[in-house]
């Protein structure tokens, strides 16, 4: 082989194993690994892929073994003629039997644990699951929850976008849904996938087991930033999770501090024909509810509600995180807290203004320089920087 070039077939193979090693070899802090569930959907995959591997790794190495060390036992020799045939054979029964039936047995094997866990995880979830829709859109994940929250025998909505909040411990039943193009909605710690896909609701079951955060991200390509959809599931204390729900539903209150007073008046003038915050009233009279104008120029025809937006963790979604790092928080004398300071000195000022200044500069909306009718997401609005310090100003106080 020596001084040869290596043959395509060659190079695929020492590819695909470097691919390989590189992916089972780098990874140490890998939140989205399918082999460390967490969650017992998760845990019901897991126990059935690692068996399946072990045997089709036991399969691999014995067929492979059997061919190469044929090759090497069987290979011409050089006394041989080479137009010598070696002996040909056919028709051996016992040979034919025996490589139907091991494979079928094996395949037989495999399949029936499959077939149940396939059944299982589809099981309708239990009567005390908490129901959350959720809506793939380019390219960020709407979550609507629809019980009720205070006890007063009415059904209150709660609509957030990128954490998915939960209850630690307690069955939570997804429906999973999409408002333009197939989005796939994926956590490994706590299932497998699924897609959401328009005009159909897909069902998935998780729970997460303990309080702490749970990432994944869309897994259907759908469309350029695709790579920037991610999913984060929020899980905390059912006491926490009831404080943020209560917080989620109370009344919106106008700013009265004049900066985010004046970033109200720029967010209602220029954000509403596509944002939304439940129970907004109107700027220029607080005793009114405001009147939002008709979505425009938005192909799912929804963008990310913004009410209480402070209680969330990222923004454009997922993309960014909206706040700084704890360590960077607490050398600042400073934890995230419902407090209106702890928020505004903690927040990630920078990537947000950064956002409100050029979005498609921060995440890709369109192909090539120039928006196009084929664009998504939230154009330039070519705001001032007064106005964007304004405008955060204003969305720090939706807490
Ligand atoms: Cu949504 Cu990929």
């Amino acid at each position: 082989m020596t001084g040869r070039a290596r043959s395509p077939f060659t190079k695929a193979a020492l590819l695909g194993v470097g691919l390989m090693l590189s992916a089972v070899g780098c990874a140490s802090n890998a939140p989205q690994d399918t082999f460390k569930p967490k969650g017992p959907q998760a845990f019901q995959i897991f126990h059935l892929a690692v068996p399946v591997f072990i045997i089709a790794g036991v399969v691999l190495v014995l067929v492979m073994g059997l061919a190469v060390g044929i090759a090497v036992k069987f290979r011409a020799s050089k006394d041989e003629h080479p137009d010598e045939f070696p002996a040909q054979v056919h028709g051996n029964f016992k040979a034919e039997i025996t490589w139907t039936i091991i494979p079928l047995l094996i395949l037989v094997g495999v399949a029936i644990p499959t077939v149940f866990t396939v059944f299982d995880l589809a099981k309708k979830p239990p009567a005390d699951a908490l129901t959350v829709e959720v809506y793939g859109q380019q390219w960020w994940w709407e979550y609507r929850y629809n019980f009720d929250v205070d006890n007063d025998g009415k059904v209150d909505q709660i609509i957030t976008a990128n954490d998915l909040v939960v209850p630690a411990g307690r069955p939570i039943a997804l429906r999973i849904k999409s408002r333009d193009v197939i989005h796939s909605w994926w956590a490994p710690a706590l299932n497998g996938k699924k897609d959401a896909v328009p005009g159909r609701v897909h069902p998935l079951s998780i729970e997460a087991p303990d309080p702490g955060e749970y990432i994944g991200q869309c897994t259907e390509f759908c469309g350029l930033s695709h790579a920037e959809m991610r999913i984060k599931v929020v899980a905390m204390k059912p006491a926490e999770f009831q404080a943020w729900a209560e917080n989620q539903i109370q009344p919106f209150q106008a700013p009265t501090e004049a900066g985010a007073a004046a970033g109200f008046s720029t967010f209602a003038s220029q954000c509403t024909s596509c944002h939304r915050i439940t129970g907004m009233t109107d700027p220029t009279d607080s005793s009114k509810t405001f009147v939002y104008p008709k979505v425009v120029n938005q192909v799912s025809g929804e963008v990310p509600n913004l009410t209480k937006f402070m209680t969330r963790t990222m923004f454009a979604g997922g993309k960014f995180n909206l706040r700084l790092p704890t360590t960077e928080c607490k050398a600042l004398g400073e934890t995230w807290a419902s407090t209106k300071d702890g928020i505004a000195k903690c927040l990630n000022r920078e990537a947000l203004e950064a956002w409100l200044r050029n979005p498609p500069a921060e995440k890709a909306m369109h192909p090539g320089e120039v928006p196009s009718p084929e664009s998504r997401g939230m154009p330039n609005f070519h705001l001032t920087e007064d106005q964007i310090d304004d405008l955060v100003a204003f969305l720090i106080t939706l807490q």
